[in-house]
């Protein structure tokens, strides 16, 4: 039986969280909740692994992509190619970020993991995560900055969504036998 204080997330801590030297500070904030660690390791990302792990579909692409139009219209530069394919550069921005130096891999388990990390790391966009979170607290990026200077989002982290995509993206990043039961 799957019991549920064994739901797990995935967590990655970005190149920029490395670089920064935020590992310790990100691990203890996990820990500090009780969640128990199940796997760990620092490693450079592949390409293939990225695009497999960040799978979105056209309707993502083309809604993102808009907002690009709107940003660089109101910025004064020029629109020169169709808004799907600034949605995609998105994807290209951030694979080609989480694949320029080493990440730190990790799997967390506990009761309701997932929410438990999502509420710990806060919103996607350091310019709204709420204060305390981990992004709220140590990062100041915006989707529009770096959309416009065509880079991936500095947001230190990223974390599943839903459990089911926990499961989606543990399989990815980790071998059964590099998980402690
Ligand atoms: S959303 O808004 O929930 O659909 O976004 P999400 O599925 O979490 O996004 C996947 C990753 O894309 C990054 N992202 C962006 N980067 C730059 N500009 C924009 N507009 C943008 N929207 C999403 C976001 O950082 C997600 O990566 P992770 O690794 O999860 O942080």
């Amino acid at each position: 039986m799957n019991l549920p204080q064994k739901e797990r997330s995935f967590v990655a801590i970005k190149p920029d969280g490395v670089q920064r030297s935020l590992v310790g500070e990100i691990v203890k904030r996990f820990e500090r909740t009780g969640l128990k660690l199940v796997g760990l390791k620092m490693m450079m990302a592949t390409e293939e692994k990225c695009w497999v792990h960040y799978n979105k579909d056209e309707k993502w692409y083309e809604e993102k992509g808009a907002n690009v139009v709107k940003n660089r219209t109101a910025a004064g530069l020029p629109i020169e190619k169709p808004a799907i394919e600034y949605g995609r550069d998105i994807i290209g921005a951030l694979i080609k970020f989480m694949t320029c130096s080493p990440i730190v891999a990790m799997v967390w388990e506990g009761n309701q993991a997932v929410g438990i990390v999502k509420k710990l790391v806060g919103g996607t966009e350091p310019t709204t995560s709420d204060v305390g979170t981990i992004r709220g607290d140590l990062t100041l990026d915006s989707y529009e900055l770096s959309n416009l200077a065509s880079r991936a989002v500095r947001n230190l982290i990223h974390c599943s969504d839903k459990p089911e995509e926990a499961l989606r993206e543990i399989q990815i990043w980790f071998d059964e036998n590099e998980l402690i039961n």
